[in-house]
């Protein structure tokens, strides 16, 4: 279990990133983090992480305090993030130099035939797709059996039709672990094919806003009048998200344009 409790942040030069989080996710729950650019997602990802200190506030896993990067929390980022100089194999691996030679090999092969890859090990990152290469990013992250994993807008640079196939294969990974999982994603339909809970946040400080639960069954057929419906759901808490606290007048179209 994650739990984030009164979390805060404020950067050196004065910058209130974050303001008293407070968010408890459950054994092997998908939350998705939706929310304007700059509300603080990638800060909040980052003091979970352990990579950032936070100015105020705790994040416990399983409770223990984590307050550096810890071998129960993975993080799959924007970018795939691979060492060029080892190759597919050797990235995915790149975290279990602990282990016996023999499991190494039998765990990197088993995480890229579920990503697709089981033919790419001996690859070097420059050889694949932006797509092939944030896929190795995904078994390397599931790889080391996280029992958090935190996802930052890990699809946004890739088309459509890439997108859901990897929204897949990230399902499939997480059939067999059951991670934790925490997905930041600008994109509403990604949230709602993917989390079983999708929190809003708002800016300036950032925080938690609405919560929007999805309790639809895996997997999703999105052109379901009930998926149709939890987008529906969903854009309407980031249309009131943009408005000012409490009371005040509903964004222009170009407020709310700028989601996008
Ligand atoms: N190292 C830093 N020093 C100072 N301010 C920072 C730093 N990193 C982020 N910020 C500020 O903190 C706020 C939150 O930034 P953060 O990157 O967490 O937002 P985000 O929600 O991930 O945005 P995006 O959707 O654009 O990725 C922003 O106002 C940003 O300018
Ligand atoms: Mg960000």
């Amino acid at each position: 279990m994650l739990i984030v409790d009164d979390l805060s942040k404020t950067y050196a030069d004065g910058t209130e990133a974050l303001s008293g989080i407070g968010l408890s996710v459950r054994q092997g729950e998908i939350v998705a983090l939706i929310g304007g650019s700059g509300c603080g997602k990638t800060t909040l990802l980052r003091l979970i992480a352990g990579l950032d200190q936070a100015s105020r506030g705790s994040v416990q896993v399983d409770g223990e305090a984590i307050r550096a990067p810890h071998p129960s929390v993975g993080v799959v980022f924007q970018e795939p993030r691979l060492l060029p100089w080892l190759d597919v194999a050797g990235n995915v691996g790149f975290g279990l130099a602990a282990l016996p030679r023999a499991e190494r090999r039998s765990r990197v092969a088993h995480a890229l035939e579920r990503v697709g890859l089981a033919e790419y090990g001996h690859r070097w990152p420059r050889e694949l797709s932006g797509g092939q290469q944030q896929r190795v990013a995904i078994a390397r992250a599931f790889v080391a059996q996280p029992r958090v994993l935190l996802l930052d807008e890990p699809f946004s640079a890739l088309d459509a039709f890439t997108r859901k196939g990897l929204h897949e294969q990230l399902l499939d990974l997480w059939t067999e672990s059951k991670p934790t999982i925490l997905i930041v994603t600008h994109d509403v339909g990604e949230a709602v094919t993917l989390a079983d809970r999708v929190v809003v946040m708002r800016p300036r400080p950032g925080r938690l806003d609405e919560t929007v639960a999805i309790g639809l069954s895996r997997p999703r057929d999105p052109v379901a009048p009930t998926y149709e419906e939890a987008v529906r759901r969903v854009l309407a808490a980031l249309d009131r998200s943009l408005r000012p606290a409490q009371t005040g007048p509903r964004p222009t179209p170009e407020t709310r344009a700028s989601w996008w």
